[in-house]
């Protein structure tokens, strides 16, 4: 079983990094594909860069090149809702690209057009897998529901109303939805787990500076005690 790892920043991937022991290194897209074994698994991991289309061909990357029989994404995001705070983690169980818009020709927002699907579902086991690591770190706070993403660093009120109202998302970010896409198009499994950096409001850019490394220690506890239970 090989593993691929996607995070979208180098800061989201170097705590795990430091525990991986490196059999190869190739840069590929402009990205460095780290393989080797983590906590005893077969992994490939990698920072993709931020946005959709990075995250969308490292995905493929993965699979194409690395014969990933499932993916991992792993990183911060912003939450959304009142009860949602900096460090706690979301699981994923599907995921929407909130930025697709053929709304003129009577599509729902967030579907891709003439694609047989609206939510990108992350696999069943890996999902359960996470929230039962989750349920052993009881001091971390974790969620698990809809992750909408696009290319847009959301710092407004009124856009999480509009994620939460259209769409049900409890999270928001810049890639899970793309990498699920490629997953969902390759029939790969795939989840994706975050933790929270900001509340994607007005002072959003600066708590994520403030609780990256909160978020990092957070999703990186959690997908441990989730890849030792594979
Ligand atoms: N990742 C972390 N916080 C985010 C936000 N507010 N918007 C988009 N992606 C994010």
């Amino acid at each position: 079983m090989t593993l691929g790892i996607i995070s979208a920043m180098s800061e989201e991937l170097e705590l795990l990094l430091t525990d991986m022991k490196l059999e190869n290194k190739i840069t590929k897209a402009n990205m460095t594909f780290h393989q080797g074994k983590l906590w005893g698994k077969d992994v490939v991991a990698v920072v993709s860069g931020i946005g959709k289309v990075n995250a969308a061909v490292c995905a493929q990357i993965l699979i194409s090149e690395y014969k990933a029989d499932s993916i991992i994404n792993v990183g911060v995001a912003g939450g959304i809702g009142k009860n949602i705070y900096p460090g706690d983690v979301v699981v994923a169980t599907d995921l929407v690209q909130h930025d697709m818009d053929t709304t003129v020709f009577g599509d729902a927002y967030g579907q891709v057009p003439r694609l047989d699907t609206f939510a990108f579902k992350c696999d069943d086991n890996l999902v359960r897998v996470a929230l039962e690591a989750c349920k052993e770190i009881s001091e971390i706070n974790t969620f698990s529901g809809r992750i909408v993403s696009g290319d847009q660093f959301i710092s407004s009120l009124e856009k999480i109303q509009w994620f939460e109202k259209e769409f049900k998302a409890i999270s928001c970010e810049m890639e899970g939805a793309s990498i699920a896409h490629v997953c969902y198009l390759n029939d790969v499994p795939c989840v994706v787990i975050r933790s929270i950096s900001d509340n994607a409001n007005n002072g959003a850019h600066m708590d994520y500076e403030k609780f990256i490394p909160l978020g990092v220690r957070n999703s990186t506890t959690i997908l441990k005690t989730m890849i030792n239970k594979l």
